[in-house]
């Protein structure tokens, strides 16, 4: 599938029960040819009314967090979330659903060929690294994704309620930007 089959694609998607309960689907943002590759969990409310990833609270925390290391969502960045549908609720995604929608994550990665991933919470990492580990352990570490460099770090959801952990990611990132200078 090229970027406009996978796009329709999304738009149309029913093989799990999470399109009948949301507003919209919400594909992703960015530069397809971007080096950074940003994952997280699904939308949330703000994203299905607006259909764009990270456009809530926590994505605004987010912004802040990618101009600190001079980047900047749609330069050079990806943003895009395993779930593409919103959870009712903004329950945790089920793994049925993660199943059956991770495929086009999966497509949107080789289609953009990034230099590093970031994956953004217990969901983004562990779906796309296969893994149950939490992330306190899957942090530090350089881990590969279709043979990309992969970083993993607290979801910004998570730091807007542990102000402490900013410190850590703040690392994580400077890892993820030496990773992709080295690549
Ligand atoms: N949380 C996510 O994981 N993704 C979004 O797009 C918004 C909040």
């Amino acid at each position: 599938m090229n970027w406009v089959q996978l796009k329709a694609k999304v738009a149309g998607c029913t093989d799990c029960k999470l399109r009948a309960g949301c507003g919209q689907t919400v594909f992703g943002v960015g530069d397809e040819k971007a080096r950074w590759l940003l994952v997280g969990e699904a939308p949330g409310a703000e994203e299905d009314r607006v259909g764009e990833p990270f456009v809530g609270q926590a994505g605004r925390l987010l912004d802040h967090m990618l101009a600190a290391v001079e980047l900047a969502r749609g330069r050079n960045v990806y943003i895009a979330n395993v779930l593409k549908c919103r959870p009712p609720g903004n329950r945790n995604p089920e793994p049925d659903e993660v199943a059956k929608c991770a495929p086009h994550l999966r497509r949107q990665i080789e289609l953009i060929q990034p230099k590093i991933i970031l994956a953004m919470g217990r969901f983004a990492a562990q779906t796309l690294l296969g893994s149950d580990a939490t992330i306190a352990s899957l942090r530090g570490k350089v881990h590969r994704y279709m043979d990309v460099p992969l970083i993993v770090t607290y979801h910004p959801a998570y730091l807007l309620r542990n102000l402490p952990d900013k410190s850590k990611s703040w690392a994580d990132l400077l890892l993820a930007k030496k990773v992709a200078a080295e690549c």
